[in-house]
């Protein structure tokens, strides 16, 4: 989570620097700007300058990002670890947004590998910008051409929550066969987690609410069991990998449900934050162990990979609710209400 905001930073003080002088802006856009952490309301829709690419870097005329459980992280400073990655005392990057899908607008003098007018989509959480009309990415960044026949509302919400569902697959080398349960089948990463594991070849049971269980049954999962009914750690099934896809539940409540060998992920820090350090210990142990899937892997690869998976229709992000750039303050306030189902997003061009 390297963070290179010098571009956004550039810009919005070349914004000042003219606001002051009262000029006029005929290159500017529409960016999402938050310059304190806090709640949803220090988000403001407002002008800035366009960024400009340099030699490698390709220009991304935005159709849709989303709104992601990282955007709030990043947003709210919470919990405080996120200030040494995002800024100590004020954020270092002043437009979030990671994922994007658009058109490539302009391309930098050695840019090989995309052209003007390409459709791209991809995460850019190195350099964050997607809430925004434009945001620039290296050519040789976490950026591919759209999977065919896909619009930009289905591109745009497939690399965060599906990033962090890989790292965690690939982490406890599940395989083919192995028995897996995810609780919280319906969130951003659970429900990609689902669809990425039975591309695999494993046997999933998804841990979801009463109204979400015929989303899951055609997410693929091959046993649902409803959270409002029973609770899943009392399950009489044990498995190869617990996967709580929304931090719920902890290692100690779970472990009864691992086979021998078996290992607990989460994506969360988990009750005192006990996830990193449980994920340091238990492996010493020998015996079932904590996981943590961090640091999350992305890169072009991997963008690649999922444009693979979207394309042969093994992987279809679900999409919950879609807001205009300028309620980006409402799609934050829903998104931690912590029950949206799958992703958020945020229409940047109305046209699309
Ligand atoms: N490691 C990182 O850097 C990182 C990055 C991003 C996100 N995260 C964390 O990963 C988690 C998942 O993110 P996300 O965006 O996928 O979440 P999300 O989409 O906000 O998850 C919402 C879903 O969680 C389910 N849910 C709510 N309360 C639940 C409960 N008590 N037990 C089980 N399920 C419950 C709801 O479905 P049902 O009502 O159907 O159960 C809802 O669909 C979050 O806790 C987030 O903080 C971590």
């Amino acid at each position: 989570m390297l963070v290179d905001d010098r571009r956004v930073q550039l810009h919005t003080h070349q914004l000042h620097r003219h606001e002051s002088l009262g000029a006029r802006y005929s290159s500017g856009m529409k960016a999402a700007v938050y310059t304190r952490y806090g709640p949803p309301g220090v988000v403001r829709v407002e002008e800035v300058a366009k960024p400009t690419v340099t030699d490698h870097e390709v220009l991304v005329k935005v159709h849709v990002a989303t709104v992601n459980r990282t955007d709030c992280g990043f947003r709210s400073a919470k919990p405080f670890i996120v200030r040494f990655f995002s800024g100590l005392v004020r954020p270092k990057v002043t437009v979030l947004g990671t994922e994007f899908a658009g058109v490539v607008e302009a391309v930098g003098s050695g840019v090989t590998a995309f052209e003007v007018g390409d459709r791209v989509f991809g995460y850019s959480e190195d350099r964050w910008g997607a809430h925004a009309q434009y945001l620039t990415i290296r050519e040789d960044g976490p950026i591919a051409t759209m999977p065919i026949n896909v619009a930009f509302d289905l591109a745009a919400p497939s690399t965060e929550a599906s990033h962090y569902a890989l790292t965690s697959i690939r982490k406890a080398k599940i395989g083919s066969g192995q028995k897996v349960l995810v609780n919280g089948a319906t969130g951003a990463i659970g429900s990609a987690a689902v669809q990425l594991l039975k591309t695999i070849g494993a046997e999933v049971t998804a841990v979801c609410d009463t109204p979400n269980i015929e989303l899951v049954n055609g997410l693929g999962a091959d046993r649902v069991i409803d959270r409002s009914i029973v609770d899943f750690t009392k399950d009489q099934q044990t498995y190869d990998v617990v996967f709580d896809a929304v931090g719920k539940s902890s290692f100690g409540r779970c472990k009864r449900l691992l086979k021998p060998g078996g290992i607990y992920a989460s994506t969360d820090l988990g009750p005192g934050a006990q996830n990193p350090i449980l994920s340091v210990v238990t492996p010493l142990f020998g015996g079932k162990k904590a996981m943590l899937p961090i640091p999350p892997k992305y890169d072009q690869e991997l963008v690649n990979y999922f444009k693979g998976l979207i394309e042969s229709g093994e992987f279809k992000p679900v999409i919950d609710r879609r807001y205009p750039l300028d309620q980006i303050v409402e799609a934050y306030t829903y998104v931690e209400t912590g029950q949206k189902i799958g992703n958020v997003l945020i229409i940047v061009d109305p046209a699309t």
